[in-house]
């Protein structure tokens, strides 16, 4: 498998062959071993997200982070929601939400909105967060956020072996004036990472 000619073992080709400077071993002196439960925080895509719903005349929010954009036009947007969460039955049932983008400065509100359900509590009260009328769906969007997508589910397919759904973004708002926001990542274990600078590069992506 890691035979002469692979892309890797020619990059080290002065010493291919021997046993003892193998890949699998050179791997080994180079790298440790990372344990699986902490792969997710390598790819974790971010931005930290606020997700709204509306069901049974209570709106609610929880902090989201394991999504993923699916498709340019109209925009798709995969999310795993775990079905321990009182989001779960509410998007579920009413299949509408807004996926709300905090900034930076947002960044402890974000927190404890995934810290607390809203089974037990109002987090629009508790945390400061401004409900807002949406145009096409019941779910708010949130005032401080930079940007607001209001979605639709479209595919619910995987929702019950993974939790995962697939949304469709209906109308997307975004802050006037504000450019630049800095996002916030999840790194894994109360540990996040702020957006920084930017760099361009003749890349052929979209
Ligand atoms: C930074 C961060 C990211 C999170 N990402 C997700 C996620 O992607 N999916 C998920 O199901 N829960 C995620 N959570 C946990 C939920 O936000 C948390 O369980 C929350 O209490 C659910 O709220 P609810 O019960 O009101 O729906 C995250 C929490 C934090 C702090």
């Amino acid at each position: 498998m890691a035979g002469s000619g692979s892309p890797r073992s020619s990059r080290h080709g002065s010493r291919r062959g021997s046993r003892h400077d193998s890949p699998r071993n050179s791997a080994r002196s180079h790298f440790r071993r990372l344990a699986l439960s902490k792969v997710y925080a390598l790819l974790e895509p971010g931005p930290v997200l606020l997700l709204t719903t509306f069901h049974k005349g209570k709106a609610n929010v929880m902090t989201m982070s394991w999504q993923t954009p699916m498709d340019f036009e109209p925009p798709l947007v995969g999310c795993v929601i775990s079905n321990r969460d009182f989001s779960f039955t509410a998007l579920k049932a009413s299949r509408e939400c807004v996926l709300a983008v905090p900034d930076a400065a947002m960044a402890s509100k974000v927190v404890a909105c995934g810290n607390h359900s809203g089974s037990t509590v109002d987090k629009f009260v508790r945390f400061g967060l401004t409900p807002q009328p949406a145009a096409l769906v019941a779910a708010p969007l949130i005032a401080e956020c930079f940007a607001n997508l209001e979605c639709r589910v479209v595919d619910t397919r995987f929702v019950n072996r993974y939790s995962f759904f697939v949304l469709e973004v209906v109308t997307a708002w975004v802050e006037r004036g504000n450019t630049e926001p800095q996002t916030l990542h999840h790194r894994g274990k109360g540990l996040f990472m702020l957006s920084g600078e930017n760099i361009r590069l003749p890349s052929k992506m979209k």
